[in-house]
């Protein structure tokens, strides 16, 4: 052997360890890689002394799956893997120790859920195919010698799912839950009613889901949020739900269903009247939808909160009920007879107090149940609240911190690091009212946090949770997956590790380079970060986003495929507008396609004047679609109609190759125009008909000097205003 050789060996050796060691998602306690394989073969067993066998037979069928072998049954000392529940007093609830070496793997724990765990971390041991059954040749099934002690730093890891906003059937709610256990997150938040529909059947009140979860033109709820004016919805029958919960509850995470109440209530509003209260208001809420309260001053409507809270309490059982608390818009209360005598009556000053008299009404029903309530951290206001009533703080860390103080039980998830319908970056979809959520922004979430909290008070932040709101989701495919993942895995590791092993660039070169893989093989449509492309002395340089990143791109405007030029080194071009780049995972997953951020793409700016039949109300007013400035626009008072319609004339007629008509908020896809077409004109008078609208957007290709583009409304639009924005022409 030469020297060469020798030295090249132990760093070899090295280097394997250290990858080896550093894979796990989330991260756990503690680990230690010795030398030396267990190698899974066709004479490989896995037992158990669980009595549930629903551990084994799960990772079990994952291991036959993906390596083609029968796994025995029978128990051997040798060449097997070992699921043992021990009544060993160290290991901590939700705990595991996994040991492997080479006659085998065991892993034990003091409960189903440490075992559960445990098998978590073995499979992302092993090749990413285990998750999808879908092994190559390549795929090695050596488990490297490996000690792991490892159990969470929260008892509560939870996410949040809205399925009013955006409706998921039961098979898709069940693969979410399956991909959250992956994780180690062990409750699911499940927002089953808000404004845009009722989700759960309740069978005293059937209106509430043969009505109350559709909506469309000739349905009890108006049309919302991109799903046009078709027919809208869906719910989950009791027996859809009692599935889910078994489902979930064999991965060990519990579900805890959200009523939400007394506002966000349209879905029964709009399907059981009397609910709400007796006034005239048509003021709105904050999400612009009006009557949308429950009455707290009829004393009939706690009847049938106590029926729906019993039916509900049998479907769920899990300990905890969620009952809303957030955003009531009050106006309605201040004119209702019911609510003002109730308030006078109570000796009430303020709508927080009355909120608080309905919270705690709440309370009794829910504990009635044999249940704990929990709310929104608006429940903090206005009065006391019972000791174990839990506080989901959504507004800010202060609020958790103030809910602490207050001795409630609280789960962390303020929305600048938790809410997963914020974008990841400006230019990806989603709402920016928290700020932008990158992935590195959630994980810098420390839940407990530098304030300071003595001993009872830091133990009441209970865990943390993650939150998708779904308005933007009907659209495209798969928004779902990615706005959640890779956000959730930061959430995971947030809650499961200790904050001091807890690092940036060692968490995110896990992501990458280990869990894409595992989360493609989940089926998992994840967020890839886009390459930052610049042009330059007349080249466009890409900078990949990760060093192993895959970057394609097209010189005609094209959107970029898996067949498209792979970006090897900067580009010479004195058409850099014309190029499109994207970061491309094993083909079938893309980033969003970008452009240089500083190639020179001036839109034209011709003084354009305005026509239209619409009102202007006192912002965003109609001049904002005339200063080329991209991100104002014109908000209307109302709702579209068939024959609304708004003309832009340009003072002199203007070469251009292509006009891109947009509607609806510049950032957000909010308040588009569902239905309509343009016309565009050489001499002002005379108009062609031009494309129809398609969420909000049409394109012009003039073939003369332009004069004139119109917007023609055929149908309203889904939101209660629309937003009309300024011409981008080329
Ligand atoms: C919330 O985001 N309204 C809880
Ligand atoms: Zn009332």
């Amino acid at each position: 052997m030469t020297k060469r050789v020798l030295t090249l060996v132990p760093a070899l050796l090295l280097s394997l360890l250290i990858n080896a060691q550093n894979l796990i998602i989330p991260k756990p306690v503690s680990e230690r890689i010795g030398e030396g394989y267990f190698t899974l073969n066709e004479n490989s067993s896995v037992t158990s002394n669980e009595k549930s066998a629903f551990n084994l037979n799960y990772l079990k069928g994952k291991l036959e799956a993906a390596t083609g072998f029968k796994l025995d049954n029978k128990f051997t000392t040798d060449n097997s893997i070992i699921l043992s529940i021990s009544s060993d007093p160290s290991i901590k609830p939700e705990g595991y120790i996994l040991d492997v070496d080479s006659s085998g793997v065991t892993i034990k724990a003091s409960t189903s859920a440490g075992i559960f765990y445990g098998i978590q971390s073995l499979l992302q041991m092993m090749p990413a195919s285990v998750y999808s059954g879908k092994s190559t040749a390549a795929d090695n099934w050596q488990i490297p010698t490996t000690h792991i002690e490892d159990y969470p730093r929260f008892g509560y890891r939870g996410m949040m799912l809205d399925v009013s906003r955006t409706f998921f059937d039961a098979e898709t709610v069940k693969k979410y839950i399956d991909w959250l256990s992956h994780h180690k997150i062990n409750t699911l938040h499940w927002h089953l009613t808000d404004d845009n529909g009722w989700r759960v059947e309740i069978k005293r009140y059937p209106l509430l889901t043969e009505k109350g979860a559709w909506r469309g033109d000739n349905e009890a709820l108006a049309p919302a949020f991109g799903s046009g004016r078709q027919r809208y919805g869906g719910f989950y029958t009791q027996d859809e739900i009692k599935e889910i919960v078994k489902f979930a509850a064999d991965r060990n995470i519990e579900i805890i269903p959200e009523i939400d109440l007394p506002g966000h209530s349209k879905a029964v509003t709009a399907t059981y009247p009397n609910v709400a209260c007796d006034s005239n208001d048509n003021s709105l809420s904050v999400q612009g939808e009006g009557q949308n309260v429950w009455c707290v001053g009829k004393e009939e409507n706690y009847k049938m909160l106590a029926n729906i809270m019993k039916e509900l309490s049998k479907l769920f059982p899990g300990k905890y009920i969620h009952i809303g608390g957030d955003e009531v818009n009050y106006t309605a209360w201040d004119n209702c007879p019911s609510c003002k005598a109730l308030k006078e009556r109570e000796g009430m000053t303020s709508n927080e107090e009355l909120l608080n008299y309905f919270v705690r009404r709440m309370e009794r029903i829910v504990e009635k149940n044999g249940k704990k309530m929990a709310g929104w951290d608006e429940i903090l206001e206005g009065g006391e609240l019972h000791k174990e009533t839990r506080v989901y703080a959504w507004r800010s860390v202060e609020k958790g911190i103030e809910s602490v103080k207050k001795g409630q039980p609280t789960i962390m998830m303020p929305g600048a690091y938790c809410y997963f319908d914020m974008k990841y970056t400006p230019l990806e979809r989603g709402h920016n009212w928290a700020g932008i959520v990158s992935t590195e922004k959630t994980y810098s979430l420390d839940p407990t946090g530098t304030a300071a909290l003595n001993e009872e008070e830091a133990p009441l932040i209970i865990g943390v949770q993650g939150a998708l709101w779904t308005e933007l989701l009907g659209w495209p495919a798969k928004f779902l997956d990615y706005q959640t993942y890779p956000r959730l895995t930061a959430v995971a590791e947030i809650g499961w590790s200790p904050q001091e092993i807890r690092n940036w660039d060692d968490f995110n070169n896990r992501l990458q380079k280990f869990h894409y893989n595992r989360m493609a093989n989940m089926g998992i449509s994840f967020r890839l970060p886009y390459p930052e492309v610049t042009y330059e002395d007349g080249a466009l340089r890409a900078k990949l986003p990760y060093e192993w990143a895959v970057v394609r791109y097209t010189s005609d405007e094209s959107e970029p495929t898996s067949l498209s030029r792979v970006y090897r080194g900067e580009i010479y071009t004195d058409k850099p507008e014309r190029f499109r780049f994207a970061t491309f995972y094993k083909d079938d997953l893309k980033s969003i396609t970008v452009r240089a951020s500083n190639a020179d793409y001036k839109y034209l700016t011709p003084a354009v004047d305005i026509t239209t039949n619409l009102e202007e109300g006192k912002n965003n007013k109609i001049e904002n679609i005339t200063d080329y400035k991209f991100d104002t626009y014109f908000r209307t008072t109302r709702k579209l109609k068939a024959g609304d319609h708004l003309t832009y004339t340009l003072k002199e007629p203007v070469k251009s190759t292509r006009i891109t008509v947009e509607s609806g908020m510049p950032n957000i896809d909010f308040y588009w125009i569902n239905d309509g077409y343009v016309e565009y004109s050489y001499d002002g008078i005379n108009f062609i008909k031009g494309d129809e609208l398609k969420r909000g957007a049409a394109t012009i290709f003039p073939k003369e000097p332009i004069k004139a583009v119109r917007i023609k409304v055929t149908a309203p639009n889904d939101g209660y205003i629309a937003a009309f924005r300024d011409l981008k022409i080329e």
